[in-house]
């Protein structure tokens, strides 16, 4: 359970049953993924099975029944095996787990074929992510069928599979106080290992040894690990959004853009910064780092209870493109660079988002047709950035000369930030960003 109690989940099921009449939700365990032949990727465990039920063990299986008085919910879990076991670790037995999650039923998963479809039987829509191809999923579409057939006898049955993502992401949008909890920790481990990374950066060391760096701090703090693959791009590397290859040296003169975030109890922190690896930035560099900087430092001033969170993009979108057209990259009518997305090519993605159990955590940024509007709990990245890709990859045309001397620079700074009921908290603020901090941070163990 990681930490959390029973009654958490207890109470988080027995919400989302509010909105499940008539329908049952079924939520395997993420799959076992493979690295290579008989070699698994060290796994990690589903969020939705986790944030309903606390359950983090491979092969095992919820389902979630509102209809009957206090609701019920079953939980399938992978036999005990003494050979398995010598090799991958104990397994829960039935009245073990049974206790331990507070579950109505604790079946084998050798058991599946048995009550799966008698459970999925009473419901008129089954909560369920297709998709996988798995043995659940035909057990999930053979119950369809058998309801299909049995109507003209008039037995009722399952009608409809629904992406459990509805009843669930408008819950998970908003967090309740153990979640933020757990990504502040996470915020804690990534500041603390992005300030044992910052002397480390200098001329002639690899992309790789900044990675190791963070990706050892992580883990010496006790979190789980990197909640992505770190990214730490130097040169013209930096304009990659998701550079991940990491094999190049830093170079004097460069920049280096990192981004990365530990993963505490399956929940995510997610910071960039990017640092001039000289420990000095050049006055171009300097030139975008000012206003990537303010657009961050904008972004994170308007998010409060009551605003939209289009309301973030646009206002940080705002003093990018000013600043982009005070250096005269771009010109024209402001007005018309938003229209037609002049900008794009500089800053293609959005300023934020939510942030969790997912790193991109789940959760609409519209309500109907409607931008979300921002609530306490809430919790969200602001990561504006400016790229300036080198060609042939670009697709700007680089006649002018101002624009030349920018080519090869990208620069991205990002925070992760909680709505709180009367404005917004950066759990992220205890890491240095201005220029003059960075500067002194950087590289200090140059010898
Ligand atoms: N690290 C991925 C992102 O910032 O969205
Ligand atoms: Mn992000
Ligand atoms: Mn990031």
């Amino acid at each position: 359970m990681l930490g959390f109690s029973q009654e958490i989940f207890c109470a988080r099921r027995k919400k989302i049953f509010e909105n499940m009449e008539g329908s049952v939700m079924v939520l395997p365990a993420a799959p076992v993924s493979m690295k290579s032949r008989d070699t698994e990727f060290r796994y990690r465990a589903d969020s939705e099975l986790f944030y309903l039920t606390g359950v983090v063990d491979p092969g095992s299986l919820a389902v979630l029944n509102p209809n009957g008085d206090s609701g019920s919910f079953v939980l399938f879990i992978q036999p005990r095996d003494e050979e398995k076991e010598r090799w991958d670790g104990k397994r829960l037995g039935l009245d073990e787990a049974k206790d331990i999650f507070c579950a109505d039923e604790v079946y084998s998963l050798e058991d599946l074929e048995k009550y799966l479809p008698r459970l999925l039987s009473p419901a008129e829509t089954i909560f369920f992510r297709l998709g996988s191809g798995s043995r659940i999923e035909q057990l999930v579409i053979q119950s369809l069928t058998t309801a299909r057939i049995g109507r003209s006898r008039r037995i009722l049955g399952p009608q409809s599979v629904a992406d459990p993502g509805m009843v669930l992401d408008p819950m998970r949008i908003v967090k309740d106080p153990e979640e933020v909890e757990r990504i502040r920790q996470a915020a804690v481990v990534t500041v603390q290992a992005y300030q044992e990374m910052l002397p480390a950066i200098r001329p002639g060391v690899g992309e790789w040894e900044i990675e190791a760096v963070l990706d050892s701090e992580f883990r010496k703090r006790g979190a789980w690990g990197p909640a992505y693959t770190t990214i730490v791009g130097s040169g013209s590397n930096s304009t990659i959004l998701h550079y991940v290859s990491n094999n190049c040296t830093l170079e004097n003169g460069d920049l280096v853009l990192v981004d990365a975030g530990a993963e505490v109890d399956l929940y995510n922190a997610d910071i960039t910064r990017t640092l001039p690896i000289s420990g000095r930035f050049s006055d171009r560099q300097n030139d975008i780092y000012e206003i990537v900087l303010c657009a961050n430092r904008e972004a994170i001033e308007t998010i409060r209870p009551g605003v939209s969170v289009d309301q973030i993009h646009l206002n940080s979108l705002d003093v990018l493109i000013q600043g982009l057209m005070e250096l005269g990259i771009l010109n024209g009518d402001k007005d018309k660079i938003i229209e037609d997305e002049i900008y794009k090519p500089f800053f293609p993605h959005q300023t934020s988002h939510w942030l969790g159990l997912d790193v991109h955590d789940v959760g609409d940024y519209t309500f109907g047709k409607k931008p979300r509007i921002l609530e306490p709990g809430m919790v969200l990245t602001v990561e504006p950035g400016l790229y300036f890709i080198p060609s042939p990859v670009s697709s700007i045309e680089v006649k002018d000369e101002v624009l030349s001397e920018y080519i090869g620079i990208g620069v991205r700074i990002e925070d992760d930030v909680l709505v709180t009921s009367d404005g917004n908290e950066v759990l992220t603020a205890s890491l240095p960003v201005t220029a003059e901090e960075i500067e002194s941070l950087v590289g200090s163990i140059r010898d």
